[in-house]
């Protein structure tokens, strides 16, 4: 069975809310069908819901009545997430006032039904960017517990099935934090090997990716890596981490032995933990395109529910698979 397909039947045993922002929007919707049609999560729809029907209509949508639409002009939670959205910000100095104008942008009214607990997960981005989707959950969700930064992996599914675990690695951060420090990228590592068991159902063997194989070359960019490899073995115990490698050490086993003698992971790593944003996220790209891989992702990892961002260029399918794997994390895998 395919990767998705298996990641449905296990998000449908245990059914999730999980809450579409953006419940006008044309592949939104038409996503928001097909899940309701196969029936592996329970879908909120944001969005007058009027308009929900009749674009739904006009798009012949059999399963859109299944959902349940939240009026963001007019529903009876107003008063209780707006003084929990006070009451998480004061420090930052936001006022009643203020929360009533954020409430009514639906990316914000997302994120409080989770922090209410009345939705377990959220995918947007099908019309919002990046830091659009992302502000309202760093500011009210917040990371999970013990961790300080959110990032992004990719599960890559590559044609050739001599690397990774049969053809599948993951690569992070690819999409959200620009330059960690080491502390930073230590928990980025870490974060992306519980996904890895969760997501992508495999042992990570994880390679902290950089210009140098085991002290080959000397810079800073490098000492950060091999401070970032210590502290995550550190916090990690049970997981199996290697660095600094650069990225041919880390999945050829020729030059994986030649390299960094005796590793257990130079030549044989599942995931890459790229060393900033920047390289992460060219680095995804040039295998997807170049390399004809599947990019699934980006998977947030490190927040305390799950929230996913989509690319605005995402197809159906796109969407329907991230709330497959939304609807996964929300069952408390990762
Ligand atoms: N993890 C956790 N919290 C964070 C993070 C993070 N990585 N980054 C920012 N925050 C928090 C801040 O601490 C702050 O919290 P506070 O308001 O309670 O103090 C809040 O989020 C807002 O922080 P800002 O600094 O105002 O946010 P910023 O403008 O830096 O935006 C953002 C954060 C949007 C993630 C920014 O880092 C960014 O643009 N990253 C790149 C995203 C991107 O373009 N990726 C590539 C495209 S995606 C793709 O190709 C798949």
């Amino acid at each position: 069975m395919e990767f998705i397909e298996q990641l449905k039947l296990k998000a449908s045993q245990n059914k999730k809310r999980i809450v579409l922002p953006e419940g006008l929007e044309e592949r939104t919707l038409k996503a928001a069908d097909v899940i309701l049609g196969e029936g592996f999560a329970e879908i909120i729809l944001i969005g007058n819901p009027e308009k929900v029907k009749t674009e739904a209509g006009k798009m012949g949508l059999q399963n859109i009545d299944k959902a349940t639409v939240v009026d963001p002009e007019n529903h009876d939670k107003l008063d209780s997430y707006t003084d929990l959205m006070v009451e998480i910000r004061k420090s930052k100095g936001l006022t009643k006032e203020d929360a009533l104008q954020l409430i009514k942008n639906p990316l914000f009214l997302a994120v409080m039904m989770i922090k209410a607990g009345d939705a377990d997960g959220e995918v947007a981005g099908a019309d919002n960017a990046t830091g659009d989707v992302l502000r309202p959950a760093f500011q009210y969700v917040k990371t999970a517990p013990g961790i300080s930064v959110v990032s992004g992996a990719f599960i890559m599914i590559l044609k050739d099935k001599e690397f990774g675990e049969d053809g599948m690695m993951v690569f992070a951060d690819c999409a959200v934090h620009p330059n960690p420090t080491a502390e930073e990228l230590a928990e980025i590592a870490v974060s992306t090997g519980q996904t890895t068991r969760a997501i992508a159902g495999f042992e990570p063997k994880i390679a902290m990716l950089s210009f140098s194989t085991k002290g080959s070359a000397k810079h800073e960019m490098v000492d950060k890596v091999v401070k970032a490899t210590e502290l995550a073995k550190q916090q990690a115990p049970d997981m199996k981490i290697e660095g600094e490698l650069q990225s041919d050490a880390a999945i050829i086993p020729a030059i994986g032995q030649k390299k960094a003698p005796g590793s257990e992971i130079a030549g044989q790593a599942n995931v890459l933990v790229f060393p900033t944003l920047e390289t992460g996220n060219i680095a995804y790209k040039l295998v997807q395109r170049m390399g004809h891989a599947e990019a699934i992702g980006p998977i947030l990892q490190g927040m305390a529910a799950p929230i996913n961002d989509l690319s605005r260029g995402c197809s159906v399918s796109d969407i329907v698979n991230l709330v497959a794997i939304t609807a996964n994390q929300a069952a408390g895998t990762v």
